[in-house]
Order: structure tokens, then C-alpha cells, then sequence
């Protein structure tokens, strides 16, 4: 069994309901990034949902937004999932491993991630999805901290216990799609045809949900 925080997801919000955590969430000033959003980015998607994505962080337009994956990595997102049927939003709740947006871009701090923790496993308590997608590399190694890279790691099934069911979740990481809109090709092999597998994958599952 992996072992991960998802073992026990006891979270500061244990108490709270739902709404009641996204009003906090909507106000929250637990770390620096509070001075410099625009929007909190909590999420999109209904409670509870079988399936589950946690991305990086907002970006510009998500910042102004206030829903994640919007911009150009969104819109990329969005047609991948839809070639799957997977339409957002009702099939599938997004959100983030931080909610405000870090200044420009940069890659989210562990400090950040840890303040924003509690969040996010409150979200899963309460989404409590069957299938679990983590794109990109902060998502991946919140959850899984694994040793080895994106690369080796994507496209594989990991079984994990959580407390609301006595099935496993399963969880797979996809690669970003900010690295695939550097990454144009669609040849096979290539990240874009490797994250398209990946969705067939995961809608094939899901469908024996
Ligand atoms: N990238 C992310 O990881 N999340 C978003 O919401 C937007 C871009």
C-alpha cells in the first residue's frame, strides 16, 4: 500500500460543512498568496463526483475567473476530456493544489502547498471521488510523494485507502497540459498521444463504476 495523506484525510475543516469550507476558503489568509489574488479558485464540478482532478495552481485567467482551468492549458484540458466524453462540469470536480494564484506562474512553494492541505483533502472527504486524476508534478507528489519522475509515473494505476469506502481509489497522474502545449506532437508516443491513452484509460474504468 502506498502510504499518503489520503490514509486518513482528517483535515482542519473535519468540522465544517461543505459551503461552511468555502467561505473560509473565500477569505482565507493563511499564506502570502492571499495579498497578491485577484480570486480564490476553489473549484468546478458537483459534490459528490465520481471523478476527481487535482491540477497546480491558477494561472491569469483562472485568477480572474475564479475557475480552474480556463486559460490556454484549460481550454486543451477541456477538448482532451471531451474527446473521452467527459464533460465539464457536470462529470467531473476540478480543482487545484493551491487555490490563489501563485505571482507570476512560478511554481507553487511547499509551504503554500502545506497551507492549502487542508483544503484540499477536505474537497476530497466530501467529493469522495472513485477515480482520482493529478495532473502535473506539485498534484502528483502532494498525494503520492513518489520517488521517480512524471515520466515514469504517468499512466499508471495506484490503488489507495481512503476512509470513505472500502474500495481502493484510484489514482493516476497525466502529465500537465501546459507541457503538452509545448509539446505539439501527436505522433505516437509522444506526451500528447501518452496523455490521450491515459484519458481512454480512466473513461474505461470510470464506465465500470
Ligand atoms: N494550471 C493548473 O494547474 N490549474 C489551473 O487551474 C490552470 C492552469
Amino acid at each position: 500500500m502506498v502510504d499518503t495523506i489520503l490514509n486518513t484525510l482528517h483535515n482542519a475543516f473535519s468540522d465544517l460543512s461543505y459551503s461552511d469550507t468555502y467561505t473560509q476558503a473565500q477569505k482565507c489568509t493563511r499564506c502570502p498568496l492571499a495579498t497578491t489574488r485577484t480570486k480564490v479558485v476553489f473549484n468546478q464540478g458537483p459534490v459528490p463526483c465520481k471523478l476527481m482532478l487535482i491540477g497546480e495552481a491558477p494561472g491569469a485567467d483562472e485568477d480572474i475567473q475564479g475557475i480552474p482551468f480556463v486559460g490556454r492549458a484549460g481550454q486543451l484540458l477541456t477538448k482532451m476530456l471531451e474527446a473521452v466524453e467527459i464533460f465539464r462540469p457536470n462529470d467531473i470536480y476540478i480543482t487545484n493544489t493551491l487555490k490563489c494564484r501563485p505571482p507570476n506562474n512560478r511554481t507553487p512553494l511547499q509551504s503554500e502547498i502545506d497551507y492549502c492541505q487542508d483544503f484540499l483533502l477536505k474537497q476530497i472527504s466530501e467529493v469522495q471521488p472513485r477515480i482520482l486524476i493529478l495532473v502535473g508534478s506539485p498534484a502528483m507528489k502532494t498525494i503520492l510523494h513518489p520517488d521517480e519522475s512524471i515520466s515514469k509515473i504517468r499512466g499508471k494505476w495506484f490503488n489507495l485507502t481512503v476512509d470513505y469506502m472500502s474500495e481502493s481509489l484510484r489514482v493516476m497522474t497525466i502529465f500537465h497540459p501546459s507541457y503538452l502545449l509545448r509539446n505539439a506532437s501527436k505522433e505516437q508516443g509522444s506526451p500528447k498521444w501518452l496523455t490521450w491513452m491515459d484519458l481512454k484509460e480512466i473513461k474505461k474504468t470510470l464506465d465500470t463504476l
